[in-house]
């Protein structure tokens, strides 16, 4: 499978003679297995219906702005935060000039500005209309905006002319956007991964736990394998598939984890830290199902299990950057500092659980970074493009670390 594998695409697509290849394009998407929402822009409905969209991605086709029943449900911020990436094909040179000056006065524009993934736009009109300055000034301020601009091709146009402004064909508009998360930053380093919560058995039926799913863990896996790293993922008990090109390796306590840790992690490049890690553990197992007691109370001893991201720290043979989480619920910004310099951290990365929409679980979250000479923040974004900014953020360092005599 390629990049697009289970990315969330949005496909907007505007009022031009080209709209019907975003039919196509989105037909692509699917069977490199992503998953595909829609928006059609006004113009866009003259040229191809919303129910054809729909039938074509199997989800709802969003059309409108001001839509009662979608902003109960899916509306525009919504919309915005569940993109890995949204790509603008057919983008006219309206479209164009509407982004470049930050307009929100429709659903597309209002998406476009509001998402933190990355856009990508397949310019589609007129030769003329390309070429004139307006459009080139434009599009080299979306490009400056790190927005990218995919085509377009040369060739004849609908409208009898010959020249540049025709939209790439899908086929390529796909493999443009493969590229995009084919960035190959971590290439050749070796990143281990921790992920999920422990479980810390009281006896061979109960145990004790946390809520933790692993998504963003399994996010972070997936990103750093994107980016040409080859990662070892540990993982507690979780209900995730594992990412493509990662090896899994399955624990249970914390004392596992611990072990395995230690091991691959000692001379790696990279090691980050995002399991929930049960801090305590009973005393002793019992080999049999404890059996209720007289009585109302049962006392059940705990012992500290290992920091298992401190330990790594102190290997003699230390990962070159090491980056841990602080799932915080007050004081977020004060507990992250204090947590990285107690455990020897490069960096961590703190969020803040008590807030529903980046609890344990969700499928989306918003974190600070922070380092000894930084610190920033990431909006509230899917755990995917979170993974990816947060590599992003890692490679940077790393370079810089690897370049420290
Ligand atoms: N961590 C670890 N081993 C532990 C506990 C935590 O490796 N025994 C790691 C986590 O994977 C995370 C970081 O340490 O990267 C912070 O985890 P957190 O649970 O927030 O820290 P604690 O030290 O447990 O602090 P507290 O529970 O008191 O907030």
């Amino acid at each position: 499978m390629g990049q697009l594998n289970q990315r969330h695409i949005l496909v907007a697509i505007s009022g031009g003679i080209a709209a019907y290849k975003g039919a196509e394009l989105v037909r692509l998407l699917k069977k490199q297995g992503a998953l595909v929402r829609v928006v059609l822009s006004r113009g866009a409905t003259e040229f191809i219906t919303p129910l054809t969209m729909q039938a074509l991605s199997g989800e709802p086709t969003h059309t409108e702005l001001l839509d009662e029943a979608a902003e109960a449900g899916m509306g525009h911020i919504e919309l915005a935060r569940w993109a890995d990436l949204m790509i603008i094909a057919p983008a006219t040179a309206d479209v164009i000039a509407r982004l470049a000056q930050g307009r929100a006065d429709d659903l597309l524009t209002t998406v476009a500005l509001a998402t933190p993934a990355p856009v990508a736009v397949a310019p589609a009109m007129n030769q003329q209309m390309w070429a004139h300055a307006a459009t080139q000034e434009n599009i080299q301020m979306l490009a400056s905006r790190g927005i990218q601009i995919v085509g377009p091709s040369a060739g004849e146009q609908a409208c009898g002319d010959v020249g540049l402004g025709r939209l790439l064909e899908p086929e390529a508009i796909v493999i443009a956007l493969n590229q995009r998360f084919d960035n190959r930053l971590l290439e050749g380093r070796r990143v281990v991964v921790t992920a999920g919560p422990t479980v810390e058995a009281i006896d061979p039926v109960r145990y004790l736990s946390n809520h933790s799913s692993g998504k963003m863990g399994y996010a972070l896996a997936g990103a750093c394998a994107d980016a040409g790293a080859q990662v070892e993922l540990i993982s507690g008990p979780v209900h995730l598939d594992p990412p493509d090109r990662v090896t899994l390796h399955l624990v249970t306590s914390a004392a596992e984890m611990c072990v395995r840790a230690l091991e691959l992690a000692d001379g790696a490049d990279l090691f980050i830290g995002a399991a929930a890690v049960a801090d305590y553990r009973p005393e002793s197992t019992s080999a049999d199902k404890i059996k209720k007691q007289a009585g109302d109370t049962l006392v059940i001893t705990l012992v500290e299990n290992p920091d298992i991201i401190a330990s790594v720290s102190q290997l003699a043979n230390r990962p070159v950057l090491i980056a841990g989480f602080a799932a915080e619920t007050n004081s977020v910004m004060d507990h992250a500092r204090e947590k990285r310099l107690r455990k020897g951290l490069d960096m961590i990365i703190a969020n803040d659980v008590s807030d529903p929409d980046t609890t344990f679980g969700a499928e989306q979250n918003a974190v600070h970074l922070i380092t000894e000479t930084e610190e920033r923040s990431l909006p509230l974004a899917s755990k995917r493009v979170i993974a990816e900014q947060i590599v992003l953020a890692v490679a940077d360092s790393l370079e810089r670390l690897l370049r420290r005599p």
